[in-house]
């Protein structure tokens, strides 16, 4: 056996292997997985304070990012989080790869895994893009935003930040205002706030509000996912409000579900005078990107009460735990965090 080969064997025979922790929807996860996710995050959100941001943890790993949508915050944040943990990240985007050619997500994620990468992140319009990809490729799959369905990681950040403004989850009431036919940042974070013991309002017009989408997780939701089709309604008591964008990129060939944008805003828009509905500390999330003066006026989305910079800032610590995860298994390797 050749040198590198004979290294490769040992190494693998000392190395505990494990199957690919996957992460394509928040339902995978059970209470105590995301718990000890939002554990490990907590960890990881110092590291931005220290001079030298970098732990050896996935050294020697690959993590290829393969964004067939336009992103800012979770591609970047993605890279970052794997080049903390010392992993090689690789970016590609959708129009750079040979998919213009024709070629299809899966044949591309059959030859990208054919150079060993340990872990694929993956964002494409088609809502199962992720799952169908973890069916097939040998090494972690994460979904990074799959169409209208799930942004699982994303789900967990807002679960971060929301823990870290209020001490708790359990028991909170938690407002999503807006877009909810179109968003699968609401899917998600229904998923993972039910599961965590908050209450959720969904509040908007009913024509964005998709029928039985308060059942997306069985009883575990009904039980605890209320509609409001009014923002003072749903906005009375809340501990927190998360604030949605209108996806007009998504509409492709729909009858129109609202007016104008202008009226949208005039009677579902978050400015200070409706802030005033929810309760006196409660706080003002969105998941970006913002459209300024629509669902959230400047004075809002500026002000005290917004956690949003926060929430991108708990998307590097977060995904560096949902990396390791993958990666590693549930349980930090010795020495891992050093
Ligand atoms: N929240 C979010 O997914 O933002 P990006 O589209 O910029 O990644």
């Amino acid at each position: 056996m050749g040198g590198a080969l004979a290294i490769a064997s040992a190494y693998m025979r000392c190395v505990p292997r494990h199957l690919p922790r996957h992460l394509v929807s928040i339902a995978d996860l059970s209470r105590g997985e995301i718990a000890q996710i939002l554990d490990r995050a907590d960890r990881y959100w110092a590291l931005a304070d220290e001079p030298v941001k970098k732990l050896a943890s996935l050294r020697g790993r690959t993590v290829i990012n393969m964004f067939f949508e336009n992103s800012t915050r979770t591609r970047t944040s993605f890279e970052i989080a794997a080049k903390r943990l010392s992993a090689e990240a690789v970016n590609i985007s959708g129009s750079s790869t040979s998919t213009s050619k024709g070629e299809t997500l899966l044949d591309t994620a059959e030859n990208l895994e054919a150079m060993s990468p340990d872990a694929i992140v993956v964002r494409h319009s088609f809502g199962g893009a992720a799952a169908m990809l973890a069916r097939k490729v040998r090494c972690a799959v994460i979904n990074a935003g799959d169409g209208q369905h799930e942004h699982p990681t994303q789900a967990l950040l807002d679960a971060a930040t929301i823990r870290r403004a209020k001490g708790r989850i359990e028991g909170l009431e938690v407002a999503i205002v807006g877009d909810l036919a179109h968003s699968r940042v609401a899917r998600s974070n229904i998923l993972c706030l039910a599961r965590l013991g908050a209450r959720i309002r969904l509040v908007a017009p009913w024509t964005l509000i998709p029928r039985g989408i308060e059942q997306i997780g069985g009883d575990e939701t009904r039980e605890r996912v209320r509609i409001a089709t009014r923002l003072e309604d749903g906005l009375d008591g809340a501990d927190v409000v998360m604030m949605l964008r209108v996806q007009h990129e998504r509409f492709d060939g729909e009858a129109p579900r609202f007016p104008n944008t202008r009226e949208l805003s005039r009677t579902f828009g978050l400015s200070e005078r409706s802030l005033g509905f929810a309760r006196p500390d409660a706080i003002v999330m969105h998941p970006g990107p913002i459209n300024r003066g629509v669902e959230l006026s400047p004075q809002v989305a500026d002000g005290p009460r917004a956690v949003i910079l926060q929430q991108v800032s708990w998307g590097v610590a977060v995904r560096m735990a949902v990396l390791e995860r993958a990666i590693l298994g549930d349980l930090p390797v010795e020495g891992a965090w050093g």
